[in-house]
C-alpha cells in the first residue's frame, strides 16, 4: 500500500530533495507564471462537454484571457475525457461539435491539436455511440481534434521531441446489468488485455524524450468521490512505477487534485473542473495531498528541457497550486 503525503509532509519533503534550495528562494506562485522560453505550452481540461455549459463556458473563457494575458503559443490541448455528456445528436454531424468545442476553445487562441481520451459518458448510447462519433469527427479532417484510436501514442514537439505521451483508454471492463449494457459499454476483457500489452510494448520500446506521460480518464488515485480505482491499481500502476512516468493525468472527479506518494516516480494529476457539476471531496488533502480542491479549472503544463511546471488554474485565472518536476523525477511545489 502507498503512503500518501500530506501537504505538510510533502513541502518537507520538497525542500529536501534540494539542498541548494533556500526558503526564500523557492519559486512563488505570486511570481508565476513566467513562460520559460522555448518550452512549450499544454493546456488541459477535463469533465467538460455538459449538457448545461454555463461553467464551461467560465472554465474556456478563462483559459483565453490566460492565454492572452501570458501571450503564450498552446501547443497542444490535452481533453481529459467525459467529451460528452447526455446526447450527440447527429453523431459526428452534431452541432454541439461547433458550439462546445470548436467555438468555445477557439482555433485563433488554440490553435493547436486536442489530444483527446474517452471517458465513461463517452462510452454511453444515447442512444448512438458516441465513441463512434468521436473516433470519425477526427478521421474527418478539418479539425484539431485528434483521437486516432483508442489508445494511442505521440511524442512532441515533433522537431526535438522533449515528451512521450502515451494515451490511453480507462473505460475497463465491468459487469453489469442487461438494461445498463444497452445505455453503456466499456472495453471488452479482451480489448482490455489488448490495450495493456500494447502499453507494455510501448512502455518497453526506447525512449529518446526526458518525460513520460500517461493521460487517461478514470484516476488511478483519487480524493474525490470514484476513488482509487482497483484495476487500474493493479494493472497500470506497477508499469507507471517500473518504467517511471513523470505524471498520470486524468479528470472523472469533477475536481482539481495532484497526489504524490512516498518513493513513487509518478505524479498523480487530475484536472476534472472543466463544465461538470462539481463534487464533494472524499478525502481532504490535509489527509492526502498536497492538494486537492473542489473547484472549476483547467491545467497549464509547461514543458522545457530541464522541467515540467504543472499549475492548476481557476476561472479568474489564478494560480491556485502547482510543482515542478526534472526529468530526474525531483519534484518541488510552487507555494
Ligand atoms: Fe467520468
Amino acid at each position: 500500500m502507498n503512503e500518501f503525503l500530506s501537504r505538510r509532509r510533502f513541502l518537507r519533503q520538497s525542500f529536501a530533495f534540494s539542498a541548494l534550495t533556500a526558503l526564500g528562494s523557492l519559486p512563488s506562485l505570486a511570481k508565476l507564471p513566467s513562460p520559460h522560453p522555448g518550452a512549450s505550452h499544454w493546456l488541459m481540461v477535463g469533465d467538460w462537454g455538459y449538457e448545461n455549459f454555463t461553467a464551461q463556458k467560465a472554465v474556456a473563457a478563462a483559459m483565453q484571457r490566460y492565454v492572452h494575458e501570458h501571450s503564450l503559443k498552446t501547443d497542444a490541448l490535452l481533453m481529459l475525457g467525459d467529451n460528452w455528456y447526455g446526447p450527440l445528436p447527429g453523431g459526428v454531424a452534431s452541432p454541439r461539435w461547433t458550439k462546445q468545442f470548436e467555438e468555445m476553445y477557439p482555433v485563433g487562441v488554440f490553435d493547436c491539436p486536442a489530444y483527446a481520451v474517452l471517458g465513461n459518458h463517452d462510452y454511453q448510447r444515447m442512444p448512438e455511440s458516441k465513441v463512434d462519433a468521436e473516433l470519425a469527427y477526427a478521421k474527418k479532417g478539418g479539425t484539431r481534434w485528434t483521437l486516432p484510436s483508442r489508445w494511442y501514442r505521440f511524442e512532441f514537439p515533433a522537431a526535438t521531441p522533449l515528451v512521450t505521451v502515451l494515451a490511453l483508454d480507462s473505460n475497463v471492463f465491468h459487469p453489469m446489468s442487461d438494461r445498463a449494457k444497452r445505455e453503456n459499454f466499456t472495453l471488452t476483457p479482451e480489448e482490455q488485455a489488448e490495450q495493456l500489452r500494447w502499453l507494455k510494448a510501448e512502455l518497453e520500446k526506447l525512449r529518446q524524450t526526458p518525460y513520460l506521460i500517461v493521460m487517461a480518464h478514470h484516476p488511478i488515485y483519487s480524493n474525490g468521490p470514484h476513488g482509487d480505482h482497483a484495476t487500474l491499481i493493479a494493472e497500470w500502476e506497477p508499469l507507471l512505477r517500473e518504467h517511471k512516468a513523470h505524471l498520470y493525468l486524468a479528470g472523472h472527479d469533477h475536481d482539481m487534485q495532484h497526489l504524490e506518494f512516498d518513493g513513487h516516480p509518478t505524479s498523480f494529476v487530475l484536472s476534472g473542473g472543466g463544465g461538470a457539476d462539481l463534487y464533494t471531496l472524499k478525502i481532504e488533502e490535509a489527509q492526502r495531498g498536497p492538494y486537492a480542491a473542489k473547484v472549476y479549472g483547467f491545467s497549464h503544463l509547461q514543458i522545457a528541457p530541464d522541467k515540467l511546471t504543472l499549475l492548476h488554474l481557476d476561472t479568474s485565472g489564478h494560480v491556485i497550486h502547482g510543482f515542478t518536476k526534472t526529468p530526474s523525477g525531483e519534484v518541488q511545489m510552487l507555494s
